[in-house]
């Protein structure tokens, strides 16, 4: 499918050298959902304003419907952006705020109030035109704000944050929103975001950026289940990275650390007797029924609980297993679990990891991104 929109080599440098972006190339699909993901700083806003035009790059070019728009002023694009703050006119009805632009480009009176009508249907308030935003819920304003993006049928919404200033639980509540409205709108949405989870819910496609480049760019589940980097394992959520012994063979790997000896068919480029950290997210780690075997490719291995958190769904426990670092295991409190009880802390427990949600990460690499982590 041709892509509506491209960027090709796209770099920014601001005054005083910052290289805020940094050579990126990306092609994004029509009605697609893509957020921009990473730290404070790594360029996500920059980006965004050049493909909205209120920053131009200096190196690089940007393609919309396969015209070159990379030096064309904002209003030239047919592209809206919704900012953090999303102010609605306070002396304006939800529905006058909903129409204003179309009012200033000169569409007639008859055909406002229409696409207006059609736009309040869209975000569910079509009783509520005539409230003035003092009247509405936080939730309610932000619906309008984003009808008010969309009522001029741009060919790309762009969203810096949107959700970042909402309280959890209506954060979570406007996750599920501003999907549903993209689905029913069709339109490209592309989203900055430095909330991993909010970036999973959400999104066809996840860019990772790291210091003004793409480090990764996919599906949520491929990014999750199989990140390129430690950065990207580290950043979509938690994961064991333990230093361990390489032992090469005709299947891959099996890397040891202490009691822990586990097969990893992808074993990349690790050499033989090298020391790699080995990648496991906690929740793929099952703890085994007394004398449950790990069945087929998994492999099984012992630790004594050193920690345990009760978090009502769920337990963490914290394996000591004799390696460099204990071993994070989440487990759901299914009833398994509950029936066989949970482990205390001292006990021994067996543990299996299916291998095909293994990998091994440079170790100096790990080190390096858990440094970035514990500046930021
Ligand atoms: N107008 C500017 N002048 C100089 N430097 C800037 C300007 N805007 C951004 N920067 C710098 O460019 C880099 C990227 O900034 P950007 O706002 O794109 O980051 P971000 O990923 O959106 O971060 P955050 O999550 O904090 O919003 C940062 O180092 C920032 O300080
Ligand atoms: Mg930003």
């Amino acid at each position: 499918m041709a892509h509506i929109l491209e960027l090709g080599g796209v770099t920014k440098t601001f005054r005083g050298g910052v290289v805020a972006v940094d050579d990126i190339s990306l092609g994004i699909s029509e009605g697609e959902y893509l957020t921009m993901l990473g730290p404070s700083g790594c360029g996500k806003t920059t980006t965004l304003r050049m493909i909205g035009g209120f920053e131009y790059p200096d190196r690089g070019s940007i393609m919309l419907d396969g015209r070159d728009i990379t030096d064309d002023p904002p209003f030239r694009r047919p592209v809206n952006m919704m900012f953090q703050d999303f102010a609605l006119f306070p002396h304006m009805t939800a529905a006058e705020n909903i129409g204003y632009g179309l009012r200033i480009a000169g569409v007639g009176r008859g055909e406002t109030e229409e696409r207006v009508r059609a736009m309040l249907d869209m975000i569910e308030l079509s009783e509520m035109g005539g409230r003035m935003p003092s009247q509405l819920s936080i939730g309610q304003r932000q619906r309008v704000a984003l009808a008010r993006a969309l009522v001029n049928n741009p060919r790309i919404l762009l969203l810096d944050e949107p959700l970042s200033a909402l309280d959890a639980k209506l954060k979570e509540t406007m996750q599920v929103e501003l999907r549903h409205i993209h689905d029913r709108v069709g339109v490209t949405f592309v989203m900055v975001t430095h909330d991993q989870t909010e970036s999973m819910i959400m999104s066809d496609r996840i860019m990772v950026m790291r210091a003004g480049r793409i480090e990764q760019i996919g599906r949520p589940t491929d990014l999750y289940d199989r990140p390129e980097t430690a950065y990207v394992a580290e950043f979509l959520g938690a994961s064991n990275m333990i230093p361990a012994t390489v032992a090469r063979d005709g299947a891959g790997a099996v890397a040891r650390a202490g009691d822990l000896s586990v097969r990893v068919p992808d074993a990349g480029d690790a050499a033989d007797g090298s020391v790699r950290s080995l990648f496991m997210r906690p929740e793929k780690i099952r703890l085994l029924a007394d004398g449950a075997g790990a069945g087929a490719g998994a492999s099984a291995f012992c630790g004594t609980v050193k920690e345990l958190f009760f978090s009502g769904n769920a337990v963490r426990i914290d394996l000591e297993v004799g390696a460099d670092r204990p071993v994070t295991v989440h487990h759901p409190l299914d009833t398994g679990l509950a029936a066989a009880g949970l482990p205390g802390v001292g006990d021994r427990v067996a543990c299996a990891v299916g291998h095909d949600t293994l990998k091994l990460f440079d170790t100096a690499e790990v080190a390096a991104v858990e440094a970035e982590e514990a500046a930021a």
